[in-house]
């Protein structure tokens, strides 16, 4: 079967509230990637159980990621959106894939280690084995194009990895490899009280994100309190090394305002942060304002929204049990006669 040119699968956990960086990290560059790409959205629902017994309402959290797509520009009608369990075919693969992937290559996985931290005898199997069911994800599409944030970077290595041992030991060319596309500059984007770590859904405090259904006052508010430097903003990029709030709230600008960062720099040289957050401020609420009412309007209706995510479903399985039947050939199971 030939690949296809330009398929798009991407993903999201239903881990809790989603937040400037899963906007500016993954879901803007998906809208931005629509007309191009044919587009499977997928909700991991699978993943997030992966921190058992300690997940979140999976199901009500799967509605709002559906909610935060839609209400961020993802076209259902166009693009396939969809619940990882609904289509039976990603565990079926990722089974396989526990069985091509080496312990070995799992267990330099960074986010695994920074997971499990000193816990590692009590970390569930399947936290392990969570980038086997991510490279399935990808590849039961056979995928060429996955849009991340840059924390996802080591996983697509390790699924380009896997599709290129499965291809090699079957002696099948079943799957191709995919592209990472990690761009512009809000992929990493770092919590507002410490700009050394990443702006995450577990963290504890929710004064280290922007959700995307914060109100505009809760928006200014958290801006205003972000952590910075006393020192007023540079007239060169080069000279923000070294800070790394500054960096981080420049950078989150620049995302948000669709401006290069130089740009950023340049407008607000010589100034302090008491100029530069109610200006980043406007832009976050002018950005993030519509997204929360329409996601709003979403969630009123969770019978409609069920029925776009049925009809994802529809679409992804007649893909993906097709590539498992080929994967499954090539592995040398018996056909169900
Ligand atoms: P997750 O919430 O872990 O399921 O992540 C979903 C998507 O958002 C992935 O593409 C991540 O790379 C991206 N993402 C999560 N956190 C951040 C962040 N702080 N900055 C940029 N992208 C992020
Ligand atoms: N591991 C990704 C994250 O935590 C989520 C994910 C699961 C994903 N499957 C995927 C991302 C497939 C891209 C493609 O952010």
């Amino acid at each position: 079967m030939a690949f296809p040119t330009n398929r798009i699968l991407s993903g999201i956990q239903p881990t809790g509230n989603l937040h400037l960086g899963n906007y500016l990290g993954a879901m803007k560059n998906w809208v931005a990637m629509q007309d191009g790409y044919e587009c499977m959205f997928c909700i991991v629902d699978l993943h997030a159980i992966t921190a058992w017994p300690d997940h979140v309402d999976v199901a009500q959290s799967s509605r709002e990621v559906a909610a935060g797509m839609i209400a961020s520009g993802i076209d259902p009608d166009s693009s396939a959106l969809f619940i990882q369990s609904h289509v039976p075919a990603h565990a079926q693969l990722a089974w396989l894939f526990n069985c091509v992937t080496r312990l070995g290559w799992l267990s330099r996985m960074t986010q695994f280690k920074d997971k499990v931290g000193k816990n590692r005898e009590k970390a569930s199997s399947g936290l392990m084995v969570y980038p086997n069911l991510m490279a399935a994800d990808i590849l039961v599409y056979k995928a060429t194009h996955v849009p991340v944030g840059e924390d996802q970077k080591q996983h697509l290595e390790l699924a380009r990895d896997i599709a290129q041992k499965f291809n090699v030991d079957t002696g099948k060319d079943v799957f191709p490899l995919p592209e990472p596309v990690i761009r512009g500059p809000g992929t990493r984007v770092m919590s507002l009280r410490d700009g050394l770590r990443k702006m995450s859904k577990s963290e504890t405090s929710d004064m280290t994100r922007i959700n995307l259904t914060d109100s505009a006052d809760a928006i200014a508010d958290k801006i205003k309190r972000a952590k910075t430097d006393p020192e007023i903003l540079p007239g060169h990029v080069e000279d923000l090394a070294g800070r790394p709030e500054a960096t981080n709230l420049i950078n989150i600008y620049a995302a948000l305002a669709d401006m290069r960062v130089e740009h950023v720099v340049s407008e607000f040289a010589g100034q302090g942060f008491g100029e530069f957050k109610p200006a980043l401020a406007e832009v976050a609420v002018s950005v993030l304002g519509p997204i929360a009412e329409r996601m709003a309007v979403l969630l009123d209706d969770p019978a409609e929204l069920d029925r776009v995510l049925a009809s994802g479903a529809e679409k992804a399985n007649g893909l993906a049990e097709s590539v498992l039947a080929e994967a499954y050939d090539a592995v040398g199971f018996l056909a169900r006669g």
